[in-house]
């Protein structure tokens, strides 16, 4: 088994999750990039090798719980531990707009397939990561989650990734009442409007400054933060 901290992180062959794997190598982490297209996997892990980044690759897709199951023992052969699962593949299928989509009009199967990738997979994500983290006493589980699924600042539009982002958070508070505040802790992170092809040529942020929280969440120390939403590193209301 490898002395080094190993991540797995989903949805990495392009986007934030690629800057994240970044910046967790940087920091000395075996940081697996995992994509359900594995060769678009293979493909980002050779921007990474030209950076002397050198990534172990999996496939991984987040809708298929034989895919998790597979990737999760792969690295597990590989490396003998995960520490550090980060659930950071979504879709969002749905226009920015409130008058793109209303939750008026959504189709039930948006809803559904929406779910099973930024809810349902994190979850199976974590199930299948869980008793390896348990046993070594350690683990930081970060969930890309997003400022549309606050409570607090809910708003129209894009329902179905609304609703799925929302539950995500649930999910997060509800794993963290029940591993309690030691040795594992999960967080949430809304990194901002990044500019990647879901946050669109406009957005505010660039990916290093998106990445940053998340990797801050992977790295955090033994009295660090668990069960709770951050941007920027600071909290954020529900
Ligand atoms: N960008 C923003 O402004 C923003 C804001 C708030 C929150 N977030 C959250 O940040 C995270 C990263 O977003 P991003 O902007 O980097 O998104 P992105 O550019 O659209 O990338 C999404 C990634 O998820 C992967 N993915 C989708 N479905 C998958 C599946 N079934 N199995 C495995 N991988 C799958 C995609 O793979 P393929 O290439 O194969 O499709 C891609 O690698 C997401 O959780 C998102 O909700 C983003």
């Amino acid at each position: 088994m490898t002395d080094k901290r190993v991540a797995l992180l989903t949805g990495t062959n392009r986007g934030m999750g690629l800057e994240i794997v970044r910046q967790l190598s940087r920091l000395g982490l075996i940081a697996v990039l995992a994509a359900r297209d594995l060769e678009k996997g293979k493909v980002a892990a050779v921007t990474l090798a030209a950076e002397e980044f050198d990534v172990p690759v999996v496939a991984l897709d987040v809708t298929d719980a034989d895919s998790i199951r597979a990737a999760v023992a792969e690295v597990r052969g590989l490396f003998g531990r995960i520490d550090v699962p980060v659930n950071n593949a979504a879709i969002l299928k749905e226009g920015l707009l409130p008058e793109d989509t209303s939750i008026l009009d959504v189709s039930g199967d948006l809803v559904n397939q929406t779910f099973l990738t930024n809810t349902v997979g994190p979850l199976r994500m974590i199930q299948a990561t869980v008793s390896g983290m348990r046993e070594r006493g350690y683990g930081r589980i970060v969930n890309l989650s997003s400022g549309a699924g606050q409570l607090a600042e809910m708003g129209g539009g894009f329902p179905a990734y609304r609703l799925s982002k929302s539950a995500l958070n649930a999910l997060m508070r509800i794993i963290a009442a029940e591993l309690g505040a030691h040795e594992i802790k999960i967080n949430s992170v809304c990194p901002g409007l990044v500019r990647t092809d879901m946050g669109g040529p406009h957005a505010t942020r660039t990916v290093e400054h998106g990445a940053e929280t998340a990797v801050w969440l992977a790295t955090l120390p033994e009295d660090g933060p668990t069960g709770g939403s951050f941007r920027d590193m600071k909290p954020i209301p529900w």
